[in-house]
């Protein structure tokens, strides 16, 4: 769609950024809405992030995403950062203010959580323990997430059992402490007995990374699995779990709810997640587009 003069900016800013399907995802909100706006892929190298925030707005941005490896300076660099961002250790969504100030949120928690209730609506985060495999930036959204959400017990094992204290320490203030349980990567698939959850936040399983070996002999038949993973979009993980009953949720949905509230604050629509979105943003991932 043609823009005019007094379009809307906002854009992703990463290094590199080319990979990134914000710039479809959004595109296709803004033509589904008919909105006079842009959404730009913005490369920014990791010495420029402050000194790039604090001139967008002089330009007209009325905000940004923001992803790897640029999310931790963008913390750094935000005037106010919501709670959750705060916990997390990263931003992910920037709205200016009047003023110029880069107000700094994390909508991967909300994105996380959003794309369950879609995909699964039978499941009940209260109901049961759920096992996160992985300890990295996703994880760390995930876990916030499964907490805010009440969650009774939340097992938190990564193949760095280090990484996974970390995370547990500094997402575990007060009440949610109690409930992150940090278990041994050798002993995952005995986790998984009476869980409720499995979510896999590492890379593996991803094309061209390694494979995810773990047994689900013991989890639950209702047990519903997510994968963090969407490329493939349908995961060797999530295949097995199919193959014996459990109910299934994929990557894709988390990325797409994600980007939801950030194109409300800066084009004043909440967007939907559409059937339609999806294949659009499918066609940029799929291995067999020429
Ligand atoms: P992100 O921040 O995007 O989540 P990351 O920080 O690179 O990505 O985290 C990748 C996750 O995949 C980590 O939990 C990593 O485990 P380590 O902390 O032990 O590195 C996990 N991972 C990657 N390759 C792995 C492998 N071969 N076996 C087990 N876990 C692996």
């Amino acid at each position: 769609m043609a823009i005019s003069g007094k379009a809307v900016l906002a854009g992703v800013m990463g290094w590199p950024v080319a990979h990134s399907l914000s710039p479809a995802l959004h595109g296709h909100w803004l033509a589904a809405h008919g909105i006079d706006g842009a959404y730009l892929p913005l490369p920014v190298a990791p010495d420029d992030v402050a000194a790039v925030l604090a001139a967008m707005p002089k330009m007209g941005f009325r905000g940004c995403n923001v992803t790897v490896p640029h999310k931790e300076a963008a913390l750094a660099a935000c005037t106010r950062v919501d709670d959750v961002a705060r916990r997390i250790g990263a931003v992910n969504t920037i709205v200016f203010d009047e003023d110029g100030m880069a107000q700094g949120s994390n909508t991967d928690a909300f994105g996380f959580m959003a794309n369950l209730t879609a995909g699964a609506s039978r499941w009940n985060p209260r109901a049961a323990p759920a096992v996160v495999l992985g300890a990295g930036g996703a994880a760390r959204a995930v876990v916030a997430a499964l907490a805010d959400a009440g969650v009774p017990e939340i097992r938190l094992v990564n193949r760095t059992r280090d990484r996974a204290e970390q995370v547990a320490a500094s997402l575990g203030t007060a009440d949610v402490g109690a409930r992150i349980a940090v278990g041994d990567w050798d002993r995952r698939a005995d986790l998984l007995a009476d869980a409720g959850l499995l979510v896999n936040t590492t890379t593996l399983g991803m094309a061209g990374k390694g494979a995810l070996e773990i047994s689900l002999d013991r989890l639950p038949a209702q047990a519903l699995v997510n994968d963090i993973v969407y490329v493939p979009l349908e995961t060797p993980l999530l295949a097995a779990a199919r193959l014996r009953g459990n109910p299934a949720v994929d990557g894709l949905g988390m990325l797409l709810h994600q980007a939801r509230p950030g194109f409300q604050a800066w084009f004043g629509v909440l967007p939907e997640v559409t059937a339609g979105l999806r294949a659009a943003v499918l066609d940029r991932i799929s291995p067999a587009r020429p």
